[in-house]
């Protein structure tokens, strides 16, 4: 949830890891600070808020740099300790000559701060991080060698780390080091970085080695070492980056969420590209790794995912029942955590997250992985944590997703879930072949769908300049649009801070209906043709005689929809199965205008992290 940038090299050191922290900024922040090696000292600004703020930091201090050589920079969400320049990254030790930046917690830290203080450490902040740099030097006293110092102290430390660190009597290196968090050493000519995620340092390189837990990489401008926590020297894979630049550009739009909402068409046949040769053509998945005989015989599937993944998971779990006939268990990794489960080695496990670090889905994948099972991801960060720990992977390949509500990649984790569902169903024979080629046929024409809406958006910013005033809203759904209305209300609470429920439509009446005034908005999916469609109508007609203002997301064109409905958002008709997929367009859309109409922050809501990789 932090970020983490190191450089060395012959650029501006300044401008670098500014850069680069500010391609992190997505991940939401609320401090921020730069360490320097300027002059053969190491010199430190930290700012509250937002990185604006550290830069006229830095350059109302301007004079006190002549030509830094390195830095470490960091954008800090606390955890451990308020929001303060006292508790913002880096630390240091207490003579100060050794400095820290850290993702992640520590668990013992008060423990090894206490045996600190006893050694006559002095502590200036309330964080867990401030633990770890006079752990290192108290280390470095002993050895006089950071690269040991480092290996000693991490092995003290339980939690999560990724840091990078600087020593002012250790010139020309930056050193990293990580633990369940993660971190990863651009590599240059002239020039090394260090940091916490690829978007730091797309700008500059396309060639990084992701860093394993337990390593630490040792970096100059010309040189990269890595080693174990032992000191053995490791030989690490260069990979390239699967990103571009221009991914972090808004291309004209006002915010990343909308150009992210208006990518989608294109992020849907590019997956269906290679995945889907024709209509009468098996699914070709070969990114899943179990043999047919295994697969022919499995049934029973575990879906574990977070927030927007889960509302994906949610759907999945419908299509692969519907389709292939396998029970699917959906839970949030928090809970599956913490609950003795059935999984076991027969059991498929599916991770599904964005980002591919969310901390809890990466602990319960662990301990599914212990308990023998197969494990598939399903993330949009083919080079993330959790994708190393799959045996079978699947890349949604939405590209980088900058705004913190999940929109483009929720759309690639459904279609992926499409042709999961598609290509189990094919293996176990469980499905009509005329109803495969149907849904094939329906998922091709997707993208033209959702273009037409994205075409004409004029009733939805309509709506949402007429119910922004709102202070709450109720989304009903029935079947696999349920997890369609968790998502569109999840949508709505994290940009526009309104407070929004989804319910199963049939649930209203078993006490949500007690709230229903004309204080109370109701948003209904309705999907003609479904089985719900009906109920779900009269379900609303419920909603409106208790006074609710009624808005219908629907394709039906009965004139009786705008009788009954205050405002209908119109869309393409597509069959109840591939709804979800077209559905959350408009509500992703309705919640966007309507945080823009209140002028929120669309893109950093307050409070919220893109990856969150805390527990
Ligand atoms: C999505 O809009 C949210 N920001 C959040 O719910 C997110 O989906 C959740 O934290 C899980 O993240 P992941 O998909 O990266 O695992």
């Amino acid at each position: 949830m932090c970020g983490i940038v190191g450089y060395i090299g012959y650029r501006n050191v300044v401008d670098v890891i500014f850069r680069g922290l500010t391609n992190l900024e997505y991940r939401g922040y609320d401090s921020a600070g730069i360490a320097l090696r300027d002059e053969g000292k190491i010199k430190i600004f930290k700012s509250l808020g937002k990185l604006g703020n550290l830069k006229e930091e830095l350059i109302n201090h301007k004079s006190n740099l002549v030509n830094p050589i390195a830095g470490i920079g960091h954008i800090r969400w606390a955890t451990h300790g308020s929001p303060s320049l006292v508790n913002a990254h880096p630390h240091t030790c207490t003579c100060g000559k050794l400095t820290v930046v850290h993702n992640g917690i520590i668990e013992n830290y008060k423990v090894l701060r206490e045996e600190l203080i006893k050694k006559g450490c002095e502590f200036r902040s309330q964080t867990d991080t401030e633990t770890i740099a006079h752990l290192v030097a108290n280390e470095y006293s002993n050895t006089k060698d950071l690269e040991l110092a480092i290996r000693n102290a991490v092995q003290k430390l339980q939690g999560a780390y990724a840091i990078c660190v600087m020593h002012k009597d250790v010139p020309d290196v930056i050193i990293g080091a990580r633990k369940h968090a993660p971190m990863l050493v651009g590599v240059g000519e002239n020039e090394n970085f260090i940091a916490s995620d690829t978007p730091a340092i797309i700008e500059y390189t396309k060639k990084a080695i992701y860093l394993d837990d337990n390593e630490i990489a040792i970096v100059t401008k010309d040189s990269i070492k890595i080693t174990d926590i032992n000191g053995n020297t490791i030989n690490k894979k260069v990979e390239i980056l699967p990103w571009e630049p221009v991914a972090l550009s808004k291309l004209g739009y006002k915010h990343f969420m909308l150009k992210e909402i208006h990518e989608q068409p294109d992020i849907i046949r590019n997956i269906l590209n290679g995945k889907i040769y024709d209509i009468d053509s098996p699914v070709v998945l070969n990114e899943v790794k179990i043999d047919i005989e295994t697969l022919k015989k499995l049934n029973k599937i575990q879906i574990i995912a977070c927030g927007t993944s889960l509302h994906a998971a949610m759907i999945g779990k419908y299509l692969i029942e519907d389709f292939a006939g396998i029970a699917v268990d959906v839970e949030p990794s928090s809970e599956y955590i913490y609950r003795k489960t059935t999984t076991d080695a027969s059991t498929l496990v599916i991770g599904v997250s964005q980002s591919g670090e969310t901390a809890d889905t990466i602990t319960a994948i662990k301990q599914a992985k212990e308990k023998g099972s197969h494990i598939l991801i399903i993330t949009n960060r083919p080079d993330s944590n959790m994708a190393r720990m799959a045996n079978s992977l699947i890349p949604v390949n939405a590209g980088i997703e900058v705004s913190v509500a999940a929109t483009k990649s929720y759309t690639a984790q459904l279609i992926s879930f499409y042709l999961l569902a598609l290509h189990l169903a094919e293996i176990k024979g469980a499905m009509d072949k005329n109803v495969i080629k149907n849904i094939k046929h329906e998922l091709i024409q997707l993208p033209i769908k959702i273009e037409e809406i994205l075409s004409n958006t004029s009733t939805i910013q309509e709506c949402a300049k007429n119910f922004s005033s709102f202070k709450n809203f109720i989304y009903i759904a029935r079947g696999i649009n349920l997890a369609t209305a968790f998502e569109g209300a999840l949508k709505l609470k994290e940009i526009s801070y309104i407070n929004a429920t989804g319910y199963a439509a049939g649930e209203l009446k078993h006490g949500p209906i007690a709230m229903l005034d004309e204080t109370m908005p109701v948003l209904s999916i309705l999907v003609p043709g479904g089985i719900t469609y009906e109920k779900i109508l009269s379900n609303s007609e419920e909603a409106k005689a208790r006074n609710a203002k009624l808005i219908a997301l629907t394709s039906s064109s009965d004139p009786n929809i705008d009788k009954l409905f205050d405002v209908v958002i119109r869309i393409p008709h597509v069959s109840e199965i591939l709804s979800p997929a077209i559905c959350c367009v408009p509500l992703q859309l309705l919640a966007y205008y309507i945080a823009e109409f209140l002028g929120k922050d669309v893109d950093q809501p307050r409070n919220l992290a893109k990856s969150v990789t805390v527990e």
